[in-house]
């Protein structure tokens, strides 16, 4: 069939669904949702059997969804209504929640359920649940109703003819029904109302007696002070008291500023915090904030690296550096890099970047100390002979952070996975990470060039088929970790294992020889340089774009095909 995906941007979600209908054969285009005469437009230049809304902010036009059938993505149960559907779900602690599959009527979330999908809720980030199990369970659904619609058979369910439907009509979620009060609410209480509102809107507060938006809370086992008292401050995060304990702040937005790290918000503020850092940074022991870990077990190395939104800042490349170098020298014979729960890598910090900017310091300055950085440590990476390396990929990765994971010697990824190894849609940044030497030797250089130009995103299931990828590995996310650790004990246990390194050096020392990694690093930073210090300056306004969340006026022509002249005879 052909499938208008209309939705407000093209999100992990957005992309997920489209990869999959594509893969299942369907004819996929995209348009954004930024007024209804260009809706209709895009209607009538594709003129599509079916339009899915993945991710929508307000309603379908009547003179759409009264010609089309429209099929909107709702984050709630059956019978649930309203843009806060996740926010209460959290607040109010559901043990369970779903995705409803629902046809655009006149009334918002009223029209007839297409399909469902339920899912067992974590105590967990708002964004956490949206990219795992709202994805999935959404995917489901959705396959569902375009099978049920192709069928031509199926006559979905009015709302009001469904037994027993537990969900309702629910409000906006106001700050008010977010406020924190410091001196009442225990720990548990902030972490609920803080993760109900991340990423967006964040819980409206103060720190330092400055207003500010809170995201990205963690909470403290041993630490404590009076409540609502900053207390401590770790690397990027600052520490906060509550009534029966304290939380870690992550992250927070200041009025006309952008999201960034609470410690770099709040620079000044932090200095004169006491600094607790961990004595053993390594160690998972008890609940607090700790963005890079490692575990051993028998011969395996974990690195985890939990960084917010797999951005990775200038310092934090460095300190992974520092503790995959760590690492390195352990007694183990294969490394395994797992980054975060919901993301592996994005590649350099763009919010980092783009603040340097609002400082007196130079964006671009920061974003060629960032990429250096970044090839730094996929250059440690690339020069382990003692061990084989993995990337595991729990979470999406994008741009940069592709690179890095392939710097590993096998990247196995987890089926829900999206993967965007391309940079182009940052202004036409040419990329890093030594990616000119890792992805046409895994690709072929025909495919690597396709990659980089159609700048479409993977699921893990077409990563595998063109070998980007060397697994696609199904289950959430505990389920992957115990499947990603036999299959690392195995291959520590391999009894070709010293072949297997001595192999590798082999091809190394072959490709060094041929065409040292220092010269493609070169190529690709005098690329860089232009970009960040030249004359163009897409990538800085794309940037700049990006971290302030600015609205489409128009939807890429790599996503709206319907909008390329010719379209229909490709
Ligand atoms: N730096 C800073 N923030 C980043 C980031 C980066 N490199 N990549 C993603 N983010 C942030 C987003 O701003 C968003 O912030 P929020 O918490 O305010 O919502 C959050 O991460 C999630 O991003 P989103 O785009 O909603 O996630 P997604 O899973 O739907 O899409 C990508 C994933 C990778 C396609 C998309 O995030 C992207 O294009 N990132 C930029 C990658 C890049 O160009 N890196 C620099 C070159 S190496």
């Amino acid at each position: 069939m052909r499938i208008l995906l209309l939705t407000h941007a093209f999100n992990s979600l957005t992309q997920r669904l489209g990869a999959e209908l594509q893969q299942r054969g369907h004819e996929v285009s995209v348009e954004f949702d930024i007024a209804d005469g260009v809706t209709e437009e895009a209607v009538a230049l594709f003129r599509p059997e079916l339009i899915v809304a993945p991710y929508l902010r307000r309603a379908i036009p009547e003179s759409i969804w009264s010609r089309h059938v429209c099929l909107i993505v709702h984050p709630g149960i059956v019978g649930d209504r309203g843009p806060s559907a996740l926010d209460w779900a959290i607040q109010d602690g559901e043990a369970e929640w779903g995705v409803t599959v629902l046809q655009a009527e006149r009334e918002m979330d009223a029209g007839p359920v297409w399909a469902s999908a339920a899912f067992a809720m974590r105590r967990v980030k708002k964004s956490s649940i949206y990219r795992n199990e709202v994805t999935q369970a959404a995917t489901r659904a959705v396959l569902q109703a375009v099978q049920r619609f192709e069928s031509g058979s199926f006559k979905p369910s009015a709302l009001a003819s469904l037994p027993a439907v537990r969900g309702c009509l629910r409000p906006l979620m106001k700050q008010d029904d977010r406020r924190l009060d410091w001196t009442r609410d225990s720990t548990e209480a902030v972490m609920r109302k803080v993760n109900a509102a991340d990423g967006f809107p964040g819980v409206a507060d103060s720190l330092f007696g400055a207003p500010c938006h809170l995201f990205d809370v963690w909470p403290e086992a041993t630490l404590r002070g009076t409540p609502g008292a900053v207390i401590a401050r770790r690397e990027t995060a600052l520490l906060r008291a509550t009534l029966d304990g304290a939380v870690w702040i992550g992250h927070v937005k200041r009025p006309d500023s952008i999201k960034l790290p609470a410690a770099l918000a709040f620079e000044m503020e932090a200095q004169a915090v006491p600094h607790a850092p961990l004595s053993d940074w390594w160690r998972v022991d008890t609940p607090t904030w700790q963005d890079i870990a490692y575990e051993e077990a028998g011969a395996v190395g974990y690195l985890h690296f939990e960084f917010y939104n797999g951005a990775m800042s200038t310092v934090q490349c460095e300190r992974l550096r520092a503790a995959l170098r760590w690492a390195k020298q352990r007694p183990v014979r294969v490394l395994v890099l797992m980054g975060g729960v919901d993301f592996w890598s994005n590649g350099i910090h763009l919010n980092v970047i783009e603040a340097a900017s609002l400082g007196d310091g130079s964006a671009a300055d920061e974003s060629w100390a960032n990429i250096n950085a970044m090839n730094d440590l996929a250059l440690e990476l690339i020069n382990s002979p003692h061990q084989l390396t993995v990337a595991a990929l729990a979470g999406n990765t994008g741009a940069g952070g592709c690179f890095l994971a392939r710097a590993a010697d096998a990247v196995w990824a987890r089926e829900a996975v999206i993967l965007n190894p391309h940079y182009k849609n940052m202004g036409n940044l040419y990329g890093s990470e030594y990616w000119t030497y890792l992805l046409p030797r895994r690709v072929g250089m025909e495919a690597a060039q396709a990659i980089m130009r159609d700048r479409q995103p993977l699921t893990a299931q077409r990563a595998l088929q063109i070998c980007f990828t060397d697994a696609c590995l199904s289950g959430d996310t505990e389920t992957f970790r115990i499947e990603v650790a036999g299959r690392a004990a195995a291959l520590a246990g391999a009894p070709d294992l010293a072949d297997q390194l001595t192999t590798k050096r082999e091809t190394r020392a072959r490709d060094e020889a041929t065409k040292p990694l220092s010269a493609y690093g070169e190529e690709e930073l005098t690329q860089m340089r232009r970009n960040f210090y030249g004359f163009d300056p897409s990538y800085h306004l794309a940037r700049h774009h990006f971290v302030a969340k600015s609205l489409p006026s128009w939807t890429p022509r790599h996503l709206a095909r319907h909008r390329d002249l010719g379209w229909e005879k490709e």
